[in-house]
């Protein structure tokens, strides 16, 4: 089809022009006088900033392949994409090529079909599962979550749903009654939805005699928990692969064939949302392939469209057609460019081998933040999959306290001398986009590493 631009992109187009001696290049102080004065004529205007950005209100111009420039000229390494969104890294030319060519072809029709949605609804479906082959799009992540509740209803004709302590869905209605509940949204639990603990093998409920997380206690207290505190109504259980906001948390390897099992036996379905995992992050295209589950209803978001706002909900085949029974209708879900943006991303994905780069990347993560860990006593535990990654820090490794005056001086060091990334509490949550190579990577750890060391002396560890 001619939609698109298909310009033949090098692996390596984010090499060109970069001084790799000279990375990160900090020239003033960061944030340097042009942030702050630009930061200071809007925060009173634009309020509730993230508390990324409130520890560290820099101001971005520019961002290019792995780098970020700030507006006094400082250029980071980024191990943020975002907020875990340009998974291909900043303006990848195949990607904001299709945009730029969808959005002076043709903007918006509503949910007619269109080339590229056509080419897009083929690309997805040959990426995903066998069978899954059901899609809606829309045009955020919430958007998406909210869309699989009503399927999962459709389809059950039951209203209640579990989900996770400290797992994240979105900031809607319903997307806030699957989390936790905080001053933010004191409107309170919406009836009918439940929260269950999941298995964090940091921080188990439940272990075995030999120490180990007990998934099938976990799976135990779930058929409990269904028996006494829900009407037994359950349309679906709702979970991420691996919980993002909550610190990167891995689950035990048997623990989600068993989720799977469970919620056949008791009639509910399996949603996975993979809004924050999906298109590469971990190095698959979903998470849940790395424990070979496939669920009923998957939400796909943030790296979908690397950057551009589109989301998708997508369906195994025996589910989908409860699709029909919750219109796909949206101001902006599946229009041109947005379909172009989903399927740009997945062709560089194929095309420059991304899966194979996340996987290669995680072995070195591994590698070097075990090597920290032994050598910072701070460091309570670490966790990878492709380039999603934790380091929790802890006061004491025997109580496992959270420690989160050092997670926030160290995400300010770390700032400060060149990396861009997220901060959460005492976890260090690092999001660096696949392209990356080994190089920028070590780069960044360095970084991540002297801020740790520092930290430590400050607070008296070493
Ligand atoms: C797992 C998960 N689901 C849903 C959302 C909500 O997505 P959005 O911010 O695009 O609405 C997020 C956002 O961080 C997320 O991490």
């Amino acid at each position: 089809m001619d939609t698109l631009i298909k310009p033949q992109v090098d692996r390596n187009w984010w090499r060109q022009g970069l001084d790799f001696s000279r990375l990160p290049n900090m020239v003033t102080e960061s944030p340097g006088p042009e942030s702050r004065k630009l930061h200071g004529k809007t925060v009173d205007t634009f309020k509730g900033l993230s508390s990324q950005v409130r520890l560290h209100p820099v101001c971005f111009k520019q961002g290019f392949g792995v780098t970020l420039t700030d507006v006094d000229g400082n250029t980071y390494i980024d191990f943020s994409s975002g907020i875990y969104v340009t998974t291909l890294g900043h303006c990848h030319p195949k990607v904001s090529e299709a945009v730029a060519k969808a959005a002076h072809t043709l903007m918006n029709c509503h949910d007619f079909t269109t080339p590229v949605k056509a080419e897009l609804l083929e690309k997805l479906v040959s990426i995903l599962p066998d069978g899954v082959n059901g899609v809606q799009l829309y045009d955020s992540g919430t958007t998406a979550v909210e869309a699989a509740l009503r399927a999962a209803r459709a389809h059950t004709g039951k209203h209640e749903f579990l989900s996770c302590f400290m797992d994240f869905h979105g900031k809607s209605g319903h997307a806030v009654s699957l989390a936790k509940m905080n001053k933010t949204n004191g409107a309170g639990r919406a009836e009918g939805f439940y929260m269950v603990p999941r298995p964090n093998p940091y921080r188990p409920h439940f272990v075995k005699s030999d120490g180990m997380i007990d998934s099938d206690a976990y799976i135990a207290f779930y058929d409990e928990f269904v028996e006494n505190a829900t009407t037994g109504q359950l349309a679906a259980f709702v979970i991420e692969p691996i919980q993002g906001w909550g610190g990167s948390v891995m689950p035990p390897e048997d623990f989600f064939p068993k989720l799977k099992s469970f919620c056949q036996r008791r009639g509910m379905l399996l949603i996975a949302d993979e809004v924050l995992t999906c298109m590469g992050r971990t190095g698959s295209y979903l998470a849940l392939e790395h424990w070979d589950t496939v669920a009923d209803i998957t939400t796909l978001g943030k790296g979908f469209g690397n950057g551009f706002p589109v989301t998708a909900m997508v369906a195994h085949e025996t589910v989908k057609d409860a699709f029909d029974r919750i219109s796909a209708s949206t101001s902006y879900g599946g229009n041109p460019m947005a379909c172009a943006a989903a399927l740009a991303s997945i062709q560089v994905i194929e095309e420059e081998d991304l899966l194979s780069n996340a996987q290669m990347l995680e072995r070195y993560f591994e590698r070097r933040m075990e090597s920290m860990k032994a050598a910072h006593p701070m460091i309570g535990d670490v966790r990878v999959k492709g380039c999603l990654l934790g380091i929790e820090l802890v006061k004491d490794r025997d109580t496992k306290e959270p420690f989160d005056e050092a997670g926030k001086r160290v995400y300010q060091k770390a700032f400060r001398k060149g990396l861009a990334w997220i901060p959460a509490g005492h976890i260090l949550r690092l999001s660096p986009p696949i392209i990356m190579d080994q190089e920028i990577a070590v780069k960044g750890m360095d970084i991540v590493e002297e801020a740790i060391a520092e930290t430590e002396k400050e607070l008296g560890y070493a």
